[in-house]
């Protein structure tokens, strides 16, 4: 089975996050940083094809687009989520996403390219991509943030293989709607499923991956298991998880905080110290597991690698 339901899997599976520092440390200290873990005479493979749940992905390759800044905890990171489909409380994916089944997977892959429409088995979306880590610092709408060790792939790879036509302009993406698995969609906090969207340069940007793990292993349920999106320029709520259909679209999707509060959440949502949410300030976050409040950062601290896809737009507008 390539992913274990997160209610397969014993505590005692769960990544000790102590062990994977040390792993960390003991990986860089061989290797100088460019890995080479050999196992017996042969080369570990990390393809994202042969991924078991919970179980260390071998051979990640640090990322030079990670920061070095200090993890969350494999706790916070865990615990501490945002998927209203298993309701509003942060601690309330935690305790029901469970619920969700999410072996067998595919993705729906569908609209403006040249490969014929097909539901893609997780498997085969995985198979040619190689997993790295990239450390990226999450900050959420609601003003906290987190540092994140997640374990992905460029969604920009995924993306080329689909071969979209130069119609497609935006890339759109939902979520798994069951509400008999997800009690949050039996009722109407959002309209389901969960959609988002992004531009077509910025869902090729290599910061953009498809994230399938975090702490070296697959992705728990309540993260977005077993195939999340991360956009670390943009705020949280832009990183869709438990993906289901990928399509390639004309025009600018709607995404589901646009349409539910249309005058607080756009389609943009670039990390903006300088625009304000309607109801609070951006210019500050508090780290979780930190009491004090750091400065925000333009583009969330990525604005050398991100800030010319933006050049001559009105971010006061394109919020
Ligand atoms: N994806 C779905 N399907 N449903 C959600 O409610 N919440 C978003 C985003 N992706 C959400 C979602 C928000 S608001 C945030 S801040 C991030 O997920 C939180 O990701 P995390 O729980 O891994 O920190």
């Amino acid at each position: 089975m390539l992913i274990k339901r997160a209610q397969e899997i014993r505590s005692s599976e769960i990544t000790d996050e102590q062990q994977y520092h040390n792993r960390r440390q003991f990986i860089q200290q061989t290797s100088g940083g460019a890995l080479g873990l050999v196992a017996g005479a042969t080369m570990l493979s990390n393809s994202a094809a042969q991924l078991q749940a919970q179980e260390p992905i071998p051979n990640l390759q640090p990322s030079p687009f990670s920061t070095d800044e200090d993890l969350n905890s494999f706790e916070d990171i865990t615990t501490y989520n945002n998927f209203y489909e298993f309701g509003l409380q942060k601690e309330d994916p935690s305790r029901y996403a469970h619920e969700m089944t999410i072996d067998p997977w595919s993705v729906r892959v569908e609209g403006e390219m040249n490969k014929p429409a097909a539901d893609v088995p997780l498997e085969d979306i995985l198979r040619p991509h190689t997993l790295e880590e990239r450390i990226y610092r999450l900050r959420c709408v609601e003003a906290w943030s987190m540092v994140v060790p997640w374990v992905g792939f460029p969604l920009g790879d995924l993306i080329r293989r689909f071969e979209p036509t130069s119609n497609a302009k935006f890339v759109r993406f939902e979520t798994l709607h069951r509400p008999e698995e997800m009690r949050g969609q039996r009722g109407r906090s959002l309209e389901w499923p969960y959609v988002e969207g992004l531009r077509m340069d910025e869902a090729m940007h290599p910061l953009a991956i498809l994230a399938v793990g975090v702490y070296g292993k697959t992705l728990l349920n309540q993260q977005g298991a077993p195939l999340r999106l991360v956009v670390p320029w943009k705020y949280g709520f832009k990183s869709i998880k438990s993906i289901v259909k990928i399509q390639f679209v004309r025009e600018q999707p709607l995404n589901s905080w646009n349409v539910a509060i249309p005058n607080e959440y756009g389609f943009y949502s670039n990390v903006n110290p300088e625009v304000d949410h309607p109801r609070w300030s951006q210019a500050s976050e508090r780290r979780i597991g930190s009491f004090f409040r750091i400065r925000t950062a333009m583009f969330n601290g990525y604005a050398e690698q991100v800030a010319s896809l933006y050049e001559g737009m009105d971010l006061r507008r394109n919020y």
